[in-house]
């Protein structure tokens, strides 16, 4: 989702903004825009493109700038075109504005003070500046007005405004949506990604909600919605810049559904010590006060909590409930007993999980949060954090998050068992099986050709086979945009059944030993009915003429392995329809807006 890239310094903030950008690619765009100060000049530039950074690149004539901010925009208010990207502009011209997030309340401010001006966007963030602009016109000077205009709005923010007459200088405030101030010894690089602040800065601070920062090339001062000086205090940046890089591959997804055996490998070495989970034992403990669990989270997050769900009730005996963050946010079920809430989420950025985090901690309830970025908001507001070390995932449809979520969440609902066998020496035999499959990844191009050539398709299981269809089922429509439904094989004859003519894909997830005859029997109905099908079954449950075997694992684990050819399904789809399979058309990989 939109992304944000400021930087002021000795450095050419031409160079460092766009790379930046290019960085925050990932999260999904359809606008992009740049202001930059001109020595030639004296005064900012403003450039906005609809569509990719490379033609914005093309549009800047300028070869060297010491200050710049920039900004990639996922439409929220308004159409995609030129005019509502950002930077925007002020009535006099003389603030420059880049947003993230959310101001709910725009249209009652510009009512209220604005009913004269003529915007030329429709965007809530032209409210903004032109509000900076009302109250400076009113005399107070830019850091003042800037800190009323703040106090006013209602939702989230995350914002950089450039006064033209302070040409040494950029303003920056944060609340709700995520800012990141990076330093390094050749100047201050803002931005909404950690990703962008490489490999610019060395060292960096997330800011807090309602916080104002003045900076300057070679030092930042962080003040609250009071103006009243804050403390802070910086930490050294742990990423590597490779690691968001495609190396051999033609696609991140590609690389990252390789990257899998290598994650859980580096799970093992994470969360044991020899034999032994390395999982705090007072975190632990107060788990285990609680009687329930409910998971929240969103997307292929909440698939993996379908799965986290049977492990937890399985292993743990932990009865645990798994909610859309979008839903629980606002129409919270009755909860009962001494709940526990686990919010699973990649990039710890997700709107809808914020909104749940904030009413949780309201109601003073305990909440973890298992993602990929410590550094995340709702890792650093939860109160207990699991890691799932996935290393970047750039690309928009999510893989190794996924099979890494499911594998720290199986870690963790051991640890709070009394299970006793190997999970170790069986997650490791997992990581191995994974190398086997992709090793193959190439036959997966023809199966494809061969079947998916209608618009639609189904996935189809029972129990953890059905959760691991709901994200085959995500992961093909996500990509390739066929219309792809995940479902309950026995519910099938009761409705869905319907849908089914001549040459329907069909495919079928069998790892279960108690279901397997049963979801083979669904398959038959759709067979009769003139269904394409396949079956994607574990050696031990094959049946004559099952081509698609997957290694054979503790059948509680099985959805990691049920899931890769699903995922290279997707791949190959999205492939051989000449889709852009990393940035797929209306998706973010961020989605920090409810
Ligand atoms: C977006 C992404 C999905 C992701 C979901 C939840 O929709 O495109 O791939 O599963 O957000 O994201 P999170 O970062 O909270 O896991």
């Amino acid at each position: 989702m939109c992304g944000i890239v400021g930087y002021i310094g000795e450095k050419n903030a031409k160079d460092i903004v766009l790379n930046g950008l290019k960085k925050l690619e990932y999260r999904g765009y359809d606008s992009a825009g740049m202001s930059l100060w001109d020595n030639k000049t004296s005064d900012h530039t403003l450039i906005k493109v609809k569509g990719r950074i490379d033609a914005l690149e093309k549009r800047i004539d300028i070869k060297e700038s010491p200050l710049a901010i920039g900004h990639t925009r996922w439409a929220t208010h308004g159409k995609v075109n030129q005019e509502n990207a950002h930077p925007h502009t002020s009535f006099s011209g003389r603030f420059i504005v880049v947003h993230n997030g959310v101001i709910d309340n725009y249209k009652q401010l510009k009512k209220t003070y604005l009913n004269d001006k003529t915007f030329t966007s429709e965007t809530d963030t032209e409210v903004i500046a032109f509000l900076i602009d009302y109250f400076v016109s009113e005399s107070l000077p830019a850091d003042k007005a800037i800190l009323k205009t703040l106090r006013l709005l209602e939702g989230s923010y995350a914002l950089l405004v450039i006064d033209r007459t302070q040409p040494d200088l950029i303003y920056a405030a944060k609340h709700k949506s995520p800012l990141l101030m990076g330093k390094s010894n050749q100047g201050i690089i803002i931005a909404s990604d950690m990703m962008a602040l490489l490999p610019t800065a060395d060292q960096y601070v997330a800011l807090e909600d309602e916080t104002f920062v003045t900076i300057h090339q070679d030092a930042f001062t962080i003040f609250d919605l009071n103006g009243t000086v804050q403390p802070y205090q910086m930490q050294p940046i742990d990423m590597d810049d490779m690691s968001s890089e495609k190396g051999a591959f033609d696609h991140f997804m590609l690389k990252e559904i390789h990257e899998q055996p290598a994650v859980i490998r580096k799970i093992l070495n994470k969360y044991f010590e020899k034999n032994d989970v390395l999982l705090d034992t007072a975190m632990l403990d107060t788990i285990k006060k609680h009687d329930r669990i409910h998971i929240l989270a969103a997307g292929t997050s909440m698939h993996a909590g379908l799965v986290a769900k049977k492990l937890l009730e399985q292993w743990a005996g932990m009865p645990t409930e798994v909610h859309i963050a979008s839903e629980f946010a606002y129409d919270m079920p009755l909860l009962n007993g001494k709940p526990f809430f686990i919010m699973i989420s990649q990039s710890g950025e997700t709107a809808d999980l914020r909104a749940c985090l904030m009413r949780l901690k309201k109601d003073h309830h305990t909440v973890m949060t298992v993602t990929n970025v410590r550094t995340s908001t709702l890792a650093r507001e939860a109160d207990m954090v699991l890691t799932i070390h996935a290393g970047p995932e750039i690309a928009v449809a999510s893989t190794k998050a996924y099979t890494a979520q499911i594998a720290v969440l199986a870690i963790l609902s051991y640890a709070l068992s009394h299970q006793s066998f190997d999970l170790k020496a069986e997650l490791s035999k997992i990581a191995s099986a994974m190398d086997s499959l992709l090793e193959k990844h190439e036959d997966f191009k023809p199966i494809v050709e061969s079947l998916l050539n209608k618009r639609h398709c189904f996935y189809i299981g029972r129990g953890l086979d059905y959760a691991v269809a709901l994200e085959a089922a995500l992961k093909l429509k996500e990509i390739s945009y066929i219309q792809t439904e995940g479902f309950a094989s026995g519910e099938l004859k009761h409705g869905t059944i319907a849908l089914i003519e001549e040459d329907t894909p069909v495919i079928a997830l069998i790892s279960q030993n108690s279901t397997a005859s049963l979801t083979r029997s669904n398959l038959n109905e759709v067979k009769s009915r003139g269904a394409k099908t396949l079956s994607i079954v574990v050696e031990s449950l094959r049946e004559n003429g099952e081509t698609m075997l997957i290694p054979d694992a503790n059948p509680s684990l099985a959805p990691l392995l049920m899931v890769i050819p699903t995922q290279l399904i997707a791949y190959y789809a999205a492939l051989v329809k000449g889709y852009d399979i990393d940035k797929p058309r209306n998706l973010a990989k961020s989605v920090t807006v409810e």
